[in-house]
C-alpha cells in the first residue's frame, strides 16, 4: 500500500471514488467546458494500468494528477493534471508531478520515460524537464443538433468534389488492426515519431496498446496503400485513383467514442485523429468518422468535433470546415517526453 506524502500544507495520496466531487469542484471551466475527466474518472479508477492521485489541503482536494502505463510498461503517460484555481502558482503542480515520478521509480521500475500532451506554448519551465517530440495541428468546430444533417450534406459535397474516383476507406475489425503495423501500413509513412495519437494519448502500436484501444472501442478506419488497392480494384480503376490520392502509403484515422462534456446538456466531444498527409484521404476519413459518430447521438444532442492532423493538412482542412462555428480551444497538440532515469527528483 502506497504511503501518502506530507508537505507543509499538502498531502498527496491515491484518488478514490469518494474524491470525485472534490476533483470536479476544482475542474470547473477547465478546457473550456470540454474536459474529459468528469466522464472518465470512475472508469479510470478501475483501470489496472492507471494510477490516480489527489493533493489535499486541510482535507479538501486542491489538485489531481494521474498516469497510465503503456508501451509494455516502458512509458508512463501523465494525464489530467489540474490544480484548484485558488492554489495555482504555489507549486502544487510541481509537487504532484514529483510525487508521480517518485511513485513510478519505486513501484514501476520498468518505466524509463514519461510523456504528456499539451497545447501550444507550454510554460518555459516545463521545457527544463521535458522536450517536445511531436506536434499535430488541431481544428475544432461546434455543430448543434439542428446543424447535424446539413453538416453531413456539406461535408459530403466537399468530399465528392475532390474525389469522384475514390475507393471508400474501411472500418477495421481488431483482428485486422493487429496486422496493420508492421504489415499493410508502414509506421514510417504514417506515424511520425513511431507512435499513434489516440485523442491526446501518445502510444506505440504494440499489442497491449491496441488491446487498450479495443476496450475503449476506438474506431479504426483505413485506406490501404496501392498494392492492396490493386488486389481489390484492378489496375484501370487504380489509374483514376492515383490522380488525387497518395495511394502508395495509404491513410489511417481513429475515431474515439464520443462522451458528454460539462459545457452543456447533450453536448458531446468527438476526437478524430488522422494519420497521413493526403488531403483527399483526410476529408473522406473525417466524413466517415463523423457520420459513424453521429449515428450514436440521440435527438437534440450536439457535437464539439476535434480533428488532429498533420500540419501540412491545416489549410486544406480549414477550407473543408469553412462556414462552421469554430470552437477555439487550441491550435496545436504537442507531445512532450522526459527521460525518467536521468532526472533528479527533489
Ligand atoms: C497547469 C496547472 C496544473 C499548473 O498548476 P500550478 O500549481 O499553478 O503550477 P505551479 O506554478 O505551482 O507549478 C508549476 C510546475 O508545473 C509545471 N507545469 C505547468 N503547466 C504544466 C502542464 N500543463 N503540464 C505539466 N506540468 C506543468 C511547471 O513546469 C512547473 O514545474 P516545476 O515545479 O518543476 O518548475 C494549473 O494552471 C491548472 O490546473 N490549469 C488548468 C488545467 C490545465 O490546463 N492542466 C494542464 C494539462 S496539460
Amino acid at each position: 500500500m502506497m504511503s501518502s506524502v506530507l508537505t507543509p500544507d499538502i498531502r498527496i495520496g491515491p484518488a478514490a471514488d469518494g474524491d470525485y466531487e472534490g476533483v470536479m469542484a476544482i475542474s470547473e471551466g477547465i478546457y473550456m467546458g470540454v474536459d474529459y475527466l468528469p466522464y472518465r474518472y470512475h472508469a479510470w479508477l478501475k483501470d489496472p494500468q492507471r494510477r490516480m492521485f489527489v493533493a489535499k489541503s486541510e482535507g479538501k482536494v486542491v489538485g489531481f494528477d494521474s498516469f497510465l502505463l503503456v508501451d509494455d510498461g516502458i512509458t508512463a503517460v501523465v494525464q489530467g493534471l489540474r490544480v484548484a484555481d485558488w492554489m495555482r502558482g504555489c507549486g502544487v503542480a510541481g509537487i504532484l508531478q514529483r510525487f508521480c515520478f517518485k511513485t513510478l521509480r519505486s513501484d514501476h521500475p520498468t518505466v524509463t520515460r514519461v510523456r504528456l500532451t499539451t497545447v501550444e506554448n507550454p510554460p518555459a519551465t516545463m521545457l527544463n524537464t521535458y522536450h517536445i517530440i511531436h506536434s499535430k495541428a488541431v481544428i475544432s468546430v461546434f455543430i448543434s443538433a439542428e446543424q447535424l444533417d446539413e453538416t453531413i450534406k456539406i461535408l459530403e459535397s466537399r468530399v465528392s468534389s475532390t474525389c469522384d474516383n475514390c475507393i471508400p476507406p474501411v472500418f477495421l475489425e481488431y483482428s485486422d488492426v493487429h496486422n496493420l503495423f508492421p504489415g499493410r501500413l508502414k509506421e514510417e509513412d504514417l506515424l511520425p515519431g513511431g507512435f499513434l495519437m489516440q485523442a491526446w494519448l501518445p502510444i506505440t502500436t504494440n499489442k497491449a496498446n491496441l488491446d487498450l484501444m479495443q476496450r475503449w472501442k476506438v474506431q479504426w478506419l483505413c485506406s490501404y496503400p496501392c498494392d492492396a488497392l490493386c488486389d481489390v480494384t484492378g489496375s484501370s480503376e487504380l489509374h483514376d485513383v492515383k490522380g488525387s490520392f497518395d495511394v502508395n502509403i495509404g491513410f489511417l484515422s481513429l475515431g474515439s467514442p464520443m462522451f458528454p462534456v460539462p459545457l452543456g446538456e447533450g453536448k458531446h466531444r468527438l476526437n478524430i485523429d488522422v494519420f497521413g498527409t493526403d488531403l483527399s484521404f483526410a476529408k473522406i476519413h473525417i466524413l466517415y468518422q463523423f457520420k459513424e459518430a453521429v449515428k450514436k447521438l440521440s435527438t437534440g444532442e450536439s457535437i464539439i468535433c476535434f480533428v488532429y492532423l498533420d500540419e501540412s493538412l491545416h489549410g486544406g482542412l480549414n477550407d473543408f470546415f469553412e462556414g462552421f462555428t469554430p470552437f477555439k480551444f487550441c491550435r496545436e497538440q504537442l507531445v512532450l517526453e522526459m527521460d525518467l532515469t536521468s532526472i533528479k527528483i527533489a
